[in-house]
């Protein structure tokens, strides 16, 4: 469920009808609502509960400081991949001890950072990141509380670029040498266990994937218990897919996904971590353009909008659907037809979707990409010159930017001529 629905005739984000923003702002911008936010945050809460538990929100899926801010303020803590997403937390108001970095390339620099600033825990993805964390940790005077990312083997039936738990992959550590490898960590001087990470990959729409690799966990856990380590909390990653149509997709909801966690690790008092993003950002953004023209081709006619493929990278990246749908409401029993919607790149990838049903569109008017909270904005770029896209925040009654469409002449000033040209 979230909030982005038709009143009296207009799609609305929350109490804001969509063509006000667009009024103010321009297009095309992305739309957050703050409580379609709020609510997926708290399903993983109420799902995991009364078992201890943090939900770290990957900060990857949508790392607008504002939104942060208010899942921070909520008590969620955040997952990070960057020193840059890093500062974003930081910047948030999140303290350290709730933020857990992940990431299988961390630099010296990025773990230097984290251990200065607070960090929960860092994630290790292999023998010489954990080697140079050890020396980062030493040199500071201070011990790293580590978790070793394993890497289960487990096919998570997912998109082959976002599918991370087979042994082919590049991430985590061959959960067949985990034992070996927390045996070298507890030599380490600059290391402290705290406990073990797993994440398969992302747009799962199957629990069993997750069931095989939180089973293989769980008996990781028994054996590095045994081998005399202190495994106190357990990273289950995040990756639990969403509705991307209205049709009849239904992925597993956040209860069943609890009740599978409780099932499989609930006895083992041990904390448990989940590092959820798209759940909770993708079904509460909106991507929202206008149709610059109308284009008559043969034996199919075009929707040429002012959104492009670098602004939503996902249908030419990974072949992804997302929902376009009129921000006017179509009057039931009136004419559609179908239409190649399109950017104004120059690319044929730059094609948001082929031979979708839409009622007859004129130039001006608005249209919507549902589900693009997540890995929306984050993925966006300025391909072909174009201004990075803005970013607003509904609450209620009310909107805010929250970043603002650089101007040309910002984006000019970046570039530097040497002296010599
Ligand atoms: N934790 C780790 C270590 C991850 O690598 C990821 C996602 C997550 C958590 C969050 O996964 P989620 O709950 O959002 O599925 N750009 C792609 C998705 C890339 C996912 C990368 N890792 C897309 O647009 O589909």
């Amino acid at each position: 469920m979230d909030h982005f629905l038709y009143r009296d005739g207009l799609l609305h984000a929350e109490g804001v009808a969509i063509p006000d923003i667009a009024a103010t702002l321009g297009t095309p911008f992305y739309v957050y609502s703050a409580a379609t936010l709020t609510r997926h945050y708290r399903l993983f809460t109420e799902a995991l509960a009364p078992l201890p538990h943090l939900v770290c929100f990957a900060i990857k899926s949508l790392s607008n400081v504002a939104v942060l801010k208010l899942l921070g303020d909520l008590g969620a803590g955040m997952d990070v991949v960057s020193g840059g997403e890093y500062l974003r937390a930081k910047a948030a108001g999140v303290p350290g001890d709730r933020i857990v970095f992940s990431g299988v390339g961390k630099t010296r620099e990025e773990m230097r950072l984290a251990l200065e600033g607070g960090v929960r825990q860092f994630n290790l993805e292999s023998e010489p990141e954990m080697r140079a964390l050890s020396e980062v940790a030493t040199a500071l005077g201070v011990v790293a509380p580590v978790t070793v990312r394993v890497n289960p083997d487990v096919d998570a039936k997912t998109h082959a670029k976002i599918a991370t738990g087979k042994s082919e992959n590049k991430f985590g550590i061959p959960i067949a040498r985990a034992r070996e490898v927390y045996a070298e960590i507890a030599r380490l001087p600059g290391l402290k266990v705290v406990g073990i990470d797993v994440h398969i990959g992302s747009q799962l729409t199957e629990l069993a994937p997750f069931e095989a690799a939180f089973q293989k966990v769980r008996e990781l856990t028994l054996a590095l218990r045994a081998d005399g380590h202190d495994i106190r909390r357990l990273d289950l990653g995040g990756g639990l897919g969403i509705p991307y149509t209205r049709s009849n997709e239904a992925p597993p909801l956040p209860t069943d996904y609890g009740a599978m966690i409780k099932r499989t690790l609930g006895d083992l008092g041990c904390e448990i971590e989940i590092e959820p993003g798209r759940l909770i950002s993708g079904n509460s953004g909106l991507l929202v353009s206008q149709v610059i023209y109308v284009k008559n081709g043969e034996g199919r006619d075009f929707l040429i909008l002012d959104a492009a493929m670098n602004d939503l990278v996902r249908p030419s990246m990974y072949e992804a659907h997302h929902d376009i749908i009129p921000v006017a409401e179509a009057i039931p029993g009136s004419p559609t037809q179908p239409f190649d919607v399109v950017g104004p790149v120059c690319e044929t990838g730059d094609t948001f979707g082929k031979g979708r049903e839409l009622p007859l569109m004129a130039e001006g008017d608005l249209v919507a990409f549902r589900s693009a909270g997540a890995y929306g904005a984050v993925m966006a770029s300025e391909y072909n010159s174009r201004p990075l896209v803005p970013e607003v925040l509904v609450q209620g009654d009310h909107f805010a930017v929250i970043r603002a469409r650089p101007s040309f002449d910002e984006i000019l000033k970046r570039d530097i001529l040497p002296e010599w040209l």
